[in-house]
C-alpha cells in the first residue's frame, strides 16, 4: 500500500525523528467530519481509518487485541469501535468533550477528523465540528438507507457550506454487496440532495468492519470503479481558494508593549497581505498601509489564510480589538441589521427581542433577534411559521444589532459571515448563525442630529431626565407606590410620566399576553418608549412586573450612564397571593391564569437594584417617600 507508512507511527517517531516531523510539515491537511450514529458503525469506521493508517500506537494495539476478545462485539476479532469509544472514556468519567478532534496520517496528507457524539446535543456537536471542516462523510447503514438524521444532517453540512461529500454505505456486506441496493440508496439520496444544494457527492460501497473499499479496491464489489474512502480522502482539493479572495484580518488584540510598537494581532481569514499594501480598518474606514508583518520567527515579506501574524501600520490610526483589517480596495460591507440563519440549540428557546451577545470574528455586540420569518422542518424542507426556535431548530430571522459590525456573506466567507450567539445570564453559546445579507432598511435610515438634546430639553424642565423602573411580583404595590412617587414629584414642579403595565397592555401591547416570548416584547417595548421619555427631558416612572432580569438589563443599557433607577418593591410571594387585590392569585391557584408570575412563571428578583423596598416594612406613602429622597439626592 503506497500510500501509507511502511512502518508503525512509533517505528518512524524512534528511528528517526527528524524526518517523520519533516514528512508532516509539508504534508496537506484535511479536515472532516464524520456524521452519523454508533450504530451506522461510526466509531468502528473512525477506528478503521486510524488503524489502517497505523495511527495506532503498539501499546493501544495490544490493549485494543485483548480489550475485542474480553468485551469486543465481534467474537474475538478486532472490535474498531473500541479504539473510539475507549478512546473516549474520558467521557464516562463525567468529563464532557463535545467534539472529539483525532488525527491519522497517510503519507500523502494529514487528517483531522471530528467525531461529534450525542443525541440530542447532536447538533450543537455537529456545528461545532463542521465549523472548520473541508469534507463529510455522511454515514449509512446500507440496511437501513437515508433516514431522517442523514437528512439533518446532511441539510447542516449543506448550510454550512462544507462542499466535499463522501456517502458512506456501510455495512455492504449485510446486504451481501447488493449492487442494486447500493444504486436504490444513491438514487434516494441524490434527490434529496439536489433540493439541499448539495451538487456532488462521492457514494462509496464499504464495510468499515471489514475493511472492504477503506484503504484498497474490494473485490467484493468489483461493479464499484470508483476509489476507496482513503484515497478519496487523500485526493479531497483543500479549499486553498481562500487566498484568492480579498484580505481580511479581524484584530484579536492590539499588542502595544511600549511607546514605540503598536501591532496588531489575528489570525488571516482570508487573502494575502504584504508590506506597503493598502488597508481600510472597520467599522472606522479609516485607511493606512501595512508596515511590518511580525512573526515570532521574524518579519515576513508575505502572509496569507490561515496564517496567525502581527501587522503594523504606517499610520497612526485607531484600532481596536475586533476591527477588521481588510483590502483597501475590497473592503467588506459594514451594518447592523441583517438577515440570517440561526441554527438553536440552548434548552431555552430562542425569545425574540431579547438581547444575546453575537460573535462574529473577534467582535462581541449585543443582538436581538426577531421572530423567525419561518423554520424549516429539515425532513421534508417546507417552511413553516414559528414565533421562537427551540433545541435543535433551525430558522430564518432579521437581527439588530446594537453597533455596526464589518461583515460577509456566510457563503462568501465563513469567518466572516459566520456567528455564535451567547446566553448573557448563563454564558452560554446558544446557537449557531450565518449571515444572509444586510437589510437596506439599515443603510437608508440615518440618525438625525438634533438641535436641541435630551440635556437642553430636561433643563428647560429643572430637572434631570431618568427612569425610575418598579418591578416586583404581581399584587406588591407598584402601581399604587408609582403613584404616589409621581404625585409628589409633581407637586414638587416635575414634569413626570408613569408607564403602568396593566394600562400600557390596553393599548400600545394590547396585542401581547403573558408567554415568555410576549413578556420579552411587551418590556423591550415600554423601555424603547421610556427612552424616548428621558430623551424629552421628563421623569419617567415604569410600573411592570418585568420579571426577566435580562430584560431589565436591557433596558437599563439602553438608557445614559445614572438614569437608570432600578426600584425593587419587594414583597413575598406569600404576602401579595394574601394581599390579593385582584383575585388574581385565586385563579391562579385554580388553574384558571396561566403563566401566571411566582406561581407559574418565574420571577428573578434583582441583585444589585438602586432601591429596594421592603413593603412589609413600610407603609406606601414612606415606601413613595425613600424612593423621591433617593431620587433628590442622586447626583
Ligand atoms: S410583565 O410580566 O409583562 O412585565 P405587566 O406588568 O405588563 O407584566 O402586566 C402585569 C399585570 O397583568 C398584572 O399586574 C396583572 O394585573 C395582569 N396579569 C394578567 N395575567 C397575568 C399573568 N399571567 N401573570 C402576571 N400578571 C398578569
Amino acid at each position: 500500500m503506497a500510500a501509507k507508512f511502511e512502518m508503525n507511527v512509533s517505528d518512524l517517531i524512534s528511528e528517526d525523528i527528524e524526518a517523520y516531523l519533516h514528512a508532516h510539515e509539508h504534508k496537506s491537511l484535511l479536515r472532516f467530519l464524520t456524521c452519523g450514529s454508533v450504530d451506522d458503525g461510526k466509531s468502528t469506521l473512525i477506528g478503521r481509518l486510524l488503524y489502517d493508517s497505523k495511527m495506532i500506537f503498539e501499546d493501544q494495539l495490544a490493549a485494543l487485541e485483548a480489550d475485542s476478545k474480553k468485551i469486543g462485539t465481534q467474537g474475538g476479532e478486532i472490535d474498531f469501535a473500541l479504539l473510539v469509544d475507549g478512546l473516549a472514556a474520558e467521557r464516562e468519567q463525567g468529563i464532557t468533550i463535545d467534539v472529539a478532534y483525532r488525527f491519522f496520517s497517510t503519507d500523502k496528507r494529514k487528517f483531522i477528523v471530528a467525531d461529534t457524539p450525542g443525541h440530542e446535543q447532536y447538533t450543537r456537536n455537529m456545528v461545532t465540528g463542521a465549523s472548520t471542516a473541508d469534507a463529510a462523510i455522511i454515514l449509512i447503514d446500507a440496511r437501513k438507507g437515508v433516514l431522517t438524521q442523514t437528512r439533518r444532517h446532511s441539510y447542516l453540512v449543506s448550510l454550512l457550506g462544507i462542499r466535499h461529500v463522501v456517502l458512506a454505505i456501510n455495512k455492504m456486506d449485510l446486504v451481501d454487496w447488493s449492487q442494486a441496493r447500493f444504486d436504490e440508496i444513491v438514487g434516494e439520496y441524490r434527490e434529496f440532495a439536489e433540493q439541499i444544494d448539495i451538487k456532488a457527492f462521492t457514494a462509496i460501497p464499504m464495510s468499515a468492519l471489514r475493511g472492504d473499499n477503506i484503504t484498497e479496491p474490494s473485490e467484493k464489489s468489483p461493479w464499484y470503479s470508483g476509489p476507496p474512502l482513503m484515497r478519496w480522502l487523500e485526493d479531497a482539493p483543500v479549499e486553498d481558494d481562500l487566498r484568492e479572495k480579498p484580505f481580511r484580518m479581524p484584530v484579536q488584540w492590539v499588542n502595544r508593549p511600549n511607546l514605540d510598537f503598536r501591532g496588531f494581532a489575528g489570525q488571516i481569514a482570508s487573502g494575502v497581505i504584504k508590506p506597503g499594501d493598502k488597508l481600510k480598518v472597520l467599522p472606522s474606514g479609516r485607511e493606512s498601509r501595512v508596515a511590518r508583518i511580525v512573526t515570532l520567527d521574524g518579519d515576513l515579506q508575505e502572509a496569507a489564510a490561515g496564517q496567525s501574524v502581527t501587522l503594523t501600520l504606517a499610520d497612526e490610526v485607531d484600532v481596536s480589538r475586533g476591527d477588521v483589517l481588510a483590502a483597501a480596495a475590497s473592503p467588506p460591507a459594514v451594518a447592523d441589521q441583517f438577515e440570517s440563519t440561526i441554527v438553536w440549540f440552548d434548552d431555552e428557546p430562542m425569545l425574540p427581542g431579547r438581547p444575546y451577545l453575537l460573535k462574529l470574528g473577534a467582535r462581541t455586540v449585543s443582538a436581538q433577534v426577531a421572530e423567525p420569518k419561518y423554520k424549516v422542518n429539515v425532513n421534508t424542507l417546507e417552511h413553516l411559521a414559528a414565533r421562537q426556535l427551540e433545541l435543535n431548530e433551525i430558522g430564518v430571522c432579521n437581527l439588530s444589532l446594537d453597533a455596526a459590525i464589518a461583515f460577509d456573506p456566510y457563503a462568501e466567507n465563513h469567518d466572516l459571515g459566520g456567528f455564535i450567539l451567547i446566553d448573557r445570564m448563563s454564558n452560554r453559546t446558544v446557537a449557531a448563525g450565518m449571515l444572509h445579507f444586510a437589510l437596506r432598511r439599515s443603510q437608508n435610515i440615518h440618525w438625525q442630529a438634533m438641535d436641541i438634546d435630551k440635556s437642553a430639553r430636561a433643563a428647560a424642565k429643572g430637572q434631570k431626565a431618568r427612569v425610575v423602573w418598579l418591578t416586583g411580583l404581581s399584587g406588591a404595590g407598584k402601581s399604587t407606590i408609582a403613584n404616589l412617587v409621581e404625585k409628589r414629584l409633581a407637586a414638587e414642579g416635575k414634569h413626570t410620566y408613569l408607564l403602568d403595565g396593566d394600562n400600557v397592555r390596553h393599548g400600545l401591547n394590547k396585542d401581547l399576553g403573558f408567554t415568555e416570548a410576549d413578556r420579552v416584547e411587551n418590556i423591550r417595548r415600554v423601555a424603547e418608549v421610556a427612552k424616548l421619555m428621558v430623551d424629552a427631558g421628563l421623569i419617567v416612572l415604569v410600573s411592570f412586573i418585568s420579571p426577566f432580569r435580562a430584560e431589565r438589563r436591557m433596558a437599563r443599557e439602553l438608557m445614559g450612564k445614572g438614569e437608570f433607577v432600578e426600584v425593587h418593591i419587594d414583597t413575598p410571594l406569600a404576602e401579595a397571593e394574601r394581599r390579593d387585590v385582584k383575585g388574581l392569585y385565586a385563579k391562579a391557584r385554580a388553574g384558571e391564569l396561566k403563566n401566571f408570575t411566582g406561581i407559574s412563571s418565574p420571577y428573578e428578583a434583582p441583585e444589585d437594584p438602586e432601591i429596594r423596598v421592603d413593603t412589609t416594612a413600610l407603609s406606601a406613602e414612606e415606601a413613595a417617600e425613600q424612593i423621591v429622597a433617593w431620587i433628590e439626592t442622586a447626583p
